[in-house]
């Protein structure tokens, strides 16, 4: 076997629009087996697309400018304050994990850490600490601890989605009684199996890669301040597409990309002009293949002006 690996923005995103045509990338079993995604390899048939028309529902412009946009608003500006005000030390990539985490699981699935007893947030980390990991099942491996991270997981979704198919809610509706509607319906093509990977998915999707890049700018712009200042300054310069190759291409570009792009600049925004920050400790980037602050990266965080947010 060959490989080849580039890193020139215009070959990668004329891979990215080819795929399917001269192109075809695929996922690795584990890693499939891990997420539960058995048609993603195949991004062209009619499941794929049928699935990606639910998630733009709850991800799509419409929900986002209706509810998605003022609920995460509102609960930045909260944790910022509760931060700030705090003079807290905080880790940054996990507390704006906890904090994107929250917003999507209230959103998909009305999920309220103080009124459950699992703490669903602790087992994602689990799956996702060891999902690169070498696909070894057997006691005491990361393979093992991450497979038993995803088993608790879909335990909870399993009892809530078939709670939820008994009594279903008339009103305050979520995405899990979206799912609940879709699979009643005549020849659905959804079944119970793909509704909960779709959530499961989504759960996973809502903190990882975000965190990562708010930790990531906020770590340049502490060893850069006349960047933070002309940030502070200057209005958002325009990305034309091609540079935010981040979020894929193609038929399978991001479904998330306009929520993603949308919850981090709300979140740059405040922290950046309301909010001041002090390096504590950590901030070492490894790249394991994803990339990870194995000490952490502690910051103190406290308010720029008197009256905040
Ligand atoms: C900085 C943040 C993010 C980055 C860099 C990112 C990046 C990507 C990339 C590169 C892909 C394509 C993967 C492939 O080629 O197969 C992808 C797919 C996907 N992303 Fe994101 N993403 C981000 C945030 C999110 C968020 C917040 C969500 C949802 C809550 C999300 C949901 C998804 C889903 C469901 C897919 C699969 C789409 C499909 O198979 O068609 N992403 N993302």
């Amino acid at each position: 076997m060959q490989f080849a690996v580039s890193t020139d923005l215009e070959l990668n995103y004329f891979v990215l629009e080819q795929e399917g045509k001269i192109f075809k990338s695929f996922y690795p079993k584990t890693f499939i087996e891990l997420f539960g995604l058995e048609d993603i390899n195949d991004q062209k048939d009619a499941k794929s697309r049928y699935l990606k028309s639910i998630i733009v529902k709850v991800l799509g412009p419409e929900n986002l400018k209706e509810k998605l946009l003022c609920n995460m608003d509102e609960e930045i500006r909260k944790r910022l304050c509760l931060w700030s005000a705090k003079e807290s030390i905080i880790d940054l990539k996990d507390s704006i994990s906890t904090l994107f985490f929250d917003v999507i699981a209230k959103t998909l699935i009305s999920y309220d850490p103080s009124t459950t007893t699992i703490d669903l947030m602790r087992y994602l980390k689990v799956f996702i600490s060891s999902v690169f990991s070498f696909p070894f099942n057997f006691p005491g491996t990361a393979y093992h601890r991450s497979l038993q991270g995803r088993k608790i997981v879909m335990n909870l979704l399993k009892t809530l989605l078939s709670e939820r198919m008994k009594s279903p809610r008339k009103e305050s509706k979520d995405f899990l009684d979206l799912l609940v509607d879709e699979l009643g319906k005549e020849n659905s093509m959804l079944t119970e199996k793909s509704a909960l990977n779709l959530i499961f998915v989504l759960l996973i999707a809502s903190f990882v890669s975000s965190s990562q890049t708010i930790s990531l700018a906020t770590k340049f712009l502490s060893e850069d301040p006349k960047i933070l200042k002309d940030l502070t300054g200057k209005p958002e310069s325009n990305c034309g597409e091609k540079n935010y190759l981040v979020f894929g291409g193609g038929i399978r570009y991001c479904v998330g990309a306009e929520f993603s792009k949308m919850e981090m600049a709300i979140f740059l925004h405040y922290f950046v002009t309301k909010c001041k920050w002090k390096d504590v400790k950590g901030g070492n980037i490894v790249c394991s293949p994803s990339l990870e602050f194995p000490d952490g990266y502690h910051i103190q965080v406290m308010p720029k002006n008197v009256r905040v947010l």
